[in-house]
């Protein structure tokens, strides 16, 4: 593991800047490759993670390595985190002032790791990073704000109980990775939405 990273997780793990603290059993940092090409942000570890202080080890966790697979990617390859360490209860969405103390980490985890691209899963995290919302309107499409790289797809929750919607995750991840192919050999890839700040 990377020394910076290892770092940062030890100090998510025993955080205590917001009430989220309080109520998890452990803090969930990141975790995967620090040389991936792609970091994987979803919104809150749930009860599965908070447990074994892993993200998306649960029924998510499993749409998503289902759809990694269908792209002939590895989660071991990959980084993947979340908007907010802690479990919030019962699983509710994080506050907006959970999301803002705790969004330093993964500002951080970027700025190590400086992925090609970021993938962002649903809307927690599209709302978070990028202030937006209605992710299935908006799914698909690359995003570039401040120099960074983002693209769009669903929840992998959104996928459990709707067999359609697993299929829109494959094919979008295996457009992030024929994405990432083209930015490794440095070719131009069409942005869709430009944010200028
Ligand atoms: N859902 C998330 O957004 N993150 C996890 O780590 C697990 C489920
Ligand atoms: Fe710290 Fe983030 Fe956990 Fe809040 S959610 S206690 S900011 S690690």
């Amino acid at each position: 593991m990377n020394q910076e990273l290892e770092t940062i997780k030890q100090n998510v793990i025993k955080c205590t800047k917001c009430n989220l603290c309080k109520t998890r059993t452990n803090a969930v940092p990141g975790k995967g490759n620090f040389q991936s090409d792609v970091i994987f942000v979803g919104e809150a570890p749930g009860r599965n993670e908070d447990k074994n202080r892993e993200p998306f080890i649960g029924v998510a966790g499993k749409k998503l390595s289902i759809a990694l697979d269908e792209a002939g990617i590895s989660r071991e390859d990959v980084y993947i985190t979340n908007i907010v360490k802690c479990r919030p209860p019962n699983n509710r969405v994080p506050s907006t002032n959970e999301r803002d103390t705790c969004k330093e980490y993964l500002k951080q985890e970027i700025s190590i790791i400086k992925p090609k691209i970021i993938c962002i899963l649903g809307n927690t995290a599209f709302n978070s990073i990028l202030g937006g919302s209605e992710i299935t309107k908006f799914r698909g499409k690359v995003v570039r704000k401040d120099n960074l790289l983002y693209f769009l797809t669903i929840h992998p929750a959104a996928t459990i109980y709707n067999q359609k919607l697993i299929d829109v995750l494959k094919n979008d991840i295996i457009k992030l990775f024929e994405l990432i192919k083209e930015l490794k050999n440095n070719k131009e890839v069409t942005i869709d939405i430009e944010y200028t700040s």
